[in-house]
């Protein structure tokens, strides 16, 4: 049975950029947003026209330059902001303008002094503007993760009437549990007239650390799209990680979902992201940190050595990394001193290792990690011992 499509919407450009300190220069983003559309991105949001000129330049230039992707940008629910968006996107292939408004009740009495009628009648109006430039048009409620469902569902009919194509769903601070962000899109499937005319997609924010599981739940429950940046970064604790949820569909096939991401792209796509952007890759980070596919208990080294399945249930290569590590450490056991010995030349019997497993251990309490080039100065030390042993 096909698998039905999820949409991967990339705003490492846009929400991504917004990170303190991490700001990229025009040439950063268009290697980028070229690297973007070969990874297979479906949409690029290259970012928020009006608010810069460099933003403005940069989005045009993205334009201009991707290939497959459609380029997006965003506004806010103002006409200027639309009508410079649709300048920038001019030269796009497939343009999007992506508008929107806050729609909780702390957005529409702190942030707009308004009330919910008027917030309908800006966004509808958003959208209807958009459209006069755009044919796909997708609309963002701004904290909708905090949004009553009734009243959502209600802006949600309002703005697919005007000829919205996406309905973006931000849980804008990250507040929601997965089991609510799923109800929300469920909610909003069962009861939005005309909702088969949208995409409904998923734009969750990392707060409580849930960006990813509710970007899961959000396509279990019907969504077809995630918003989502290379190694989750974004505004405070980031946006969801795309690697993670590309990932996570892959690993289980009964979700019956899949995106048109070239997984093995992944690492790669990771690395030149944090390397443009000087935002390191914190080690433990799911598939693309340092230590995603390194082992280091002895347990789990002996397991890896005699089947790879025990302790990943990623195959690296399929990700872009070329083969798991086994990271010698006061933690590590005879199997995997054995291991690394004889990829540096050395092949152990059984009581030569006994011996040199002492000396490795010593060795080891004195050092966080022992490298390659340790193993022949352990071996050497222990050369003695090793040669009273084999007599
Ligand atoms: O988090 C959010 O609500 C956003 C919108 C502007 C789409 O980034
Ligand atoms: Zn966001």
């Amino acid at each position: 049975m096909s698998k039905d499509k999820v949409q991967i919407f990339d705003t490492t450009l846009r929400d991504g950029e917004q990170v303190p300190g991490c700001k990229l220069d025009a040439g950063q983003k268009l290697v980028i947003a070229e690297r973007l559309d070969q990874l297979g991105v479906d949409i690029i949001e290259a970012g928020f026209p009006i608010s810069s000129p460099g933003d403005f330049k940069s989005v045009s230039q993205i334009s201009e330059l991707v290939k497959n992707a459609t380029v997006c940008g965003l506004t806010r629910a103002v006409k200027k902001d639309i009508e410079v968006a649709a300048q920038a996107l001019k030269l796009a292939k497939k343009p999007r303008i992506h508008t929107g408004i806050g729609t909780s009740d702390s957005h529409i009495k702190y942030k707009f002094n308004s009330n919910r009628d008027a917030i309908i009648e800006r966004a509808v109006s958003a959208v209807s503007y958009a459209k006069t430039f755009v044919e796909d048009v997708e609309f963002y409620a701004e904290d909708a993760g905090r949004t009553d469902n009734e009243f959502l569902a209600k802006i949600c009919e309002a703005v697919v009437k005007a000829g919205a194509t996406v309905l973006n769903i931000p849980d804008t601070t990250g507040y929601c549990l997965p089991e609510e962000y799923g109800a929300k899109m469920k909610y909003l499937k069962e009861n939005v007239t005309g909702i088969h005319k949208a995409t409904l997609s998923c734009h969750c924010h990392n707060d409580l650390g849930l960006a990813t599981a509710n970007s899961i739940a959000g396509v279990i429950n019907g969504a077809r799209q995630i918003e989502c940046t290379i190694n989750g970064i974004g505004e405070r604790a980031g946006n969801t990680a795309l690697e993670e949820v590309v990932m996570i569909l892959r690993q289980h096939p009964d979700l019956n979902l899949d995106t048109n991401i070239n997984s093995k792209l992944l690492y790669d796509t990771s690395r030149m992201v944090s390397e443009k952007m000087g935002m390191i890759v914190q080690p433990n980070k799911a598939i693309v940190g340092a230590n995603a596919f390194a082992h280091s208990s002895g347990i789990h080294q002996d397991g890896v050595i005699k089947n790879r399945e025990t302790y990943e249930i990623i195959d690296p290569v399929d990700v872009g990394v070329n083969e798991s590590s086994i990271v010698l450490t006061a933690r590590s056991g005879r199997a995997a001193l054995a291991y690394r010995a004889k990829i540096v030349g050395y092949e152990l019997t059984k009581k030569q290792l006994d011996v040199v497993y002492q000396e490795f251990l010593k060795f080891a309490d004195e050092h966080k990690e022992i490298s390659d080039n340790d193993i022949p100065k352990i071996i050497e030390t222990s050369k003695l011992k090793i040669e009273s042993v084999s007599q």
